[in-house]
């Protein structure tokens, strides 16, 4: 069984400033609830009880936020208010550890999973880039692990993706495919259209065996200095099987701001309390 899933939330949020000043992205709500939460939730939902983020100094709020708050949770009993402590202290978390790696530089999201590895050690685990929200019947992360329960190996969640949308992601080389299920035999990160060996993506959800750390080490810095986590999974996929599966359901890239307001319409619209308020005030704008 998979108990520990890795969450790396060290990076700048660019894109997101001056949002992302003082809070960080990750920290942005979807509605009512920071980003990072809903990759938190995924994770034990699937049975996984320690998460450890990968983050930077600046980010504390993370760990505030994940931790239970005695002093808020009285003032709200003390005023009447004891339908909030849910949402304030999740029982959910209870069980849960959550653990905090300061990365010190930005070397990249392999540099990122590498720091996990004292907490790791020798088993599998998980790794969720809370940048991507899904919203399905089986989680994303239920997916990926069936597949992993299957065949004891590396498992990515793979996506389609438009061609001239190949660029952004790592894209994986099939191999033999049988029963939905794609032996992957390359991968390349971020390639040209041209250079691209196919149209399917890799996305934010990968199960590791504990051999990663291995080719994580072994693995090349790139051009721009980063240590790339498609380079060490390409080093594994040469000396053992890894596999990978599409998908099924929606996806949302929250690290795009088209993505983050695509993903804060479509929750807004599943929530039955706003539904129908949100879809006059669309009908209205449009
Ligand atoms: C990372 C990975 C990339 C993957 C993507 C999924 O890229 O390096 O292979 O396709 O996540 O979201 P990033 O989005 O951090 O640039």
């Amino acid at each position: 069984m998979i108990k520990k899933a890795v969450l790396p939330v060290a990076g700048l949020g660019t894109r997101f400033l001056p949002a992302s000043k003082a809070t960080p992205k990750e920290m942005l709500p979807i509605i009512d609830k920071p980003l990072v939460q809903y990759a938190v939730e995924e994770a034990i939902k699937e049975g996984i009880n320690e998460i450890i983020f990968i983050t930077s100094n600046e980010k504390n709020s993370i760990e505030r936020h994940f931790k239970k708050n005695k002093k808020i949770e009285t003032r709200l009993i003390r005023s009447g208010k004891n339908n909030f402590v849910e949402k304030l202290n999740p029982k959910i978390f209870e069980n849960v550890t959550f653990k905090y790696v300061i990365q010190k530089s930005q070397k990249g999201l392999g540099d990122a999973v590498l720091q996990a590895e004292k907490y790791i050690k020798n088993e599998s685990f998980v790794v969720l880039l809370p940048d991507d929200l899904f919203i399905s019947k089986k989680t994303c992360l239920n997916q990926i692990i069936s597949l992993n329960k299957k065949t004891d190996s590396t498992v990515i969640g793979l996506n389609k993706v438009d061609k001239a949308k190949i660029h952004k992601y790592g894209v994986i080389k099939p191999g033999i495919v049988k029963n939905k299920i794609i032996q992957i035999s390359d991968m390349v990160e971020k390639p040209l259209i041209k250079n691209a060996p196919s149209d399917i993506a890799i996305l934010g959800r990968y199960v590791f065996t504990p051999s990663i750390f291995k080719y994580l080490k072994k693995v090349k810095r790139d051009s721009s200095n980063e240590i790339q986590l498609t380079n060490a999974i390409k080093l594994q996929i040469e000396h053992e099987e890894v596999f990978g599966c599409i998908y099924n359901g929606q996806k949302f890239d929250c690290g795009s701001k088209e993505g983050f307001v695509h993903a804060t319409i479509a929750l807004a619209l599943k929530d039955k309390t706003m539904n129908r308020k949100i879809k006059k005030i669309i009908r209205d704008i449009i």
